[in-house]
């Protein structure tokens, strides 16, 4: 995608698609410093779309499906948004997060075990995948031996999310996204009759003693957090890795110098950013961004992974460079929706990547070439053969 960003970038860098004239359009933003600032912006509702789905006439699947991201901190406004944060933000805080990357590290090692002695494997499947689903689950507090139905109900999302949407694709996602919820209520009457645990799990169910979550919202809050912790943590792995095998030069300073890591991962962060766009809600007033004037029902999409190569910003943008101070780097979003999770995504980076180079030295692309799955949203390999 990166060759039609720059052209963006140069020439378009607000761009509006309208499926017809007069209908409502949707903006694409191309450049770093209006992608800040339209994140930033008050002028946009997150709850918009769904307070309208849930008002008109709706195919029932489109509906329920609707109706249950509702209660996601992601699409909700103030205050409801920060009081929904702030019930689990301590799980999630840089102490915690760091407290998690041994146990990150033990995880990591346990999946490896089981690939070593192959010297090739799909490295999606193997390690990118399971490895982040187990590490949210403990940090939610699922029991481990569910992971095979979380990996299931956690794909049936992301396809609906990262394609053009039918109605085979929401009642696909609708039915996980049902028996994801009842499972969960089940487990959340099963953990208020047993002893507190300081998981989650753990905090949510004190934030519905206190009055401050709603059971739907409490349910809400758990699926969003294993729903955005997994696929975007997989594909940083997967994406650094494949980045790493193309740019041989860096991944030998990264085994040379161990204390590039931190940088590292944030270099991979920017090059191949796991989240490309995300759509962030409607306007709800008039205003300018660009030199264009986005009007009220306007969606708004800024396209992160432009803003990560846009060269006002780093320089030579399409280098991979693990060296790089100027990492300014949008991939976690920017404003108050930035993400609850990035510092334990990048303590998972970083255990994942160490266990990777110290367990498979001689890792190297397999036969097969990696290849891409088509997305809307995310940059995600479908495949990743390595041999080692
Ligand atoms: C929000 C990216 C890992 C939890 C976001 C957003 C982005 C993002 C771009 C903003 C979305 C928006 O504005 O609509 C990433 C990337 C990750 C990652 C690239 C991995 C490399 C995680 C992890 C968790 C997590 C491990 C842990 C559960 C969340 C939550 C939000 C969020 C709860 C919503 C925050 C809010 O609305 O206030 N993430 N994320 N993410 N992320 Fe992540």
């Amino acid at each position: 995608p990166y060759p039609v960003y720059a052209r963006f970038r140069a020439a378009d860098p607000v761009h509006c698609v309208r499926s017809a004239p007069g209908e409502p359009g949707v903006w694409y933003v191309f450049r770093h410093a209006d992608v800040l600032k339209v994140r930033r912006s008050r002028g946009l509702s997150r709850a918009a779309r769904h307070r309208r789905l849930c008002a008109g006439p709706a195919p029932d699947s489109l509906f329920r499906y609707s109706e249950k991201l509702s209660h996601w901190m992601v699409e909700r406004d103030a205050p409801d948004h920060a009081r929904l944060r702030a019930a689990v933000a301590e799980v999630f805080a840089p102490d915690a997060a760091r407290a998690l990357a041994a146990r990150t590290g033990e995880i990591a090692d346990e999946l490896l075990d089981g690939i070593v002695p192959l010297g090739r494997a799909d490295l999606m499947t193997a390690f990118a995948f399971p490895l982040p689903l187990l590490v949210i689950s403990e940090v939610i507090g699922l029991p481990r031996e569910d992971w095979p139905t979380l990996l299931r109900w956690s794909r049936a999302f992301s396809e609906l999310e990262n394609r053009r949407p039918t109605l085979a694709l929401y009642t696909e996602a609708g039915d996980a996204i049902d028996a994801f919820d009842a499972y969960l209520r089940e487990l959340l009457g099963h953990r208020r009759r047993g002893p507190r645990r300081d998981d989650a799990l753990g905090r949510v169910l004190d934030a519905r003693r206190r009055g401050a979550l709603t059971e739907d919202d409490a349910v809400g809050t758990l699926m969003l957090l294993l729903f955005a912790g997994h696929e975007t943590t997989a594909n940083l792995i997967g994406n650094g890795v494949h980045t790493l095998l193309s740019h041989p030069g860096q991944l030998r300073l990264l085994r040379e110098r161990p204390g590039l890591m931190e940088s590292a991962v944030e270099e991979m962060l920017r090059y191949e950013s796991p989240v490309q766009t995300v759509s962030i809600g409607h306007v709800r007033e008039p205003f300018t961004l660009g030199g264009r004037t986005l009007l009220p029902g306007d969606r708004v999409m800024p396209v992160l992974g432009s803003a990560n190569r846009d060269e006002r910003v780093f320089s030579a943008p399409d280098r991979f460079d693990i060296t790089r101070s100027d990492l300014r780097h949008a991939a976690f979003g920017t404003g108050v929706h930035t993400c609850l999770g990035a510092m334990l995504a990048r303590v998972e980076g970083r255990a994942a990547f160490s266990a990777l180079l110290r367990r498979l030295p001689g890792l190297r692309a397999g036969d097969a070439p990696a290849r891409w799955r088509e997305g809307l949203l995310t940059r995600e390999l479908a495949e990743l053969p390595v041999t080692f």
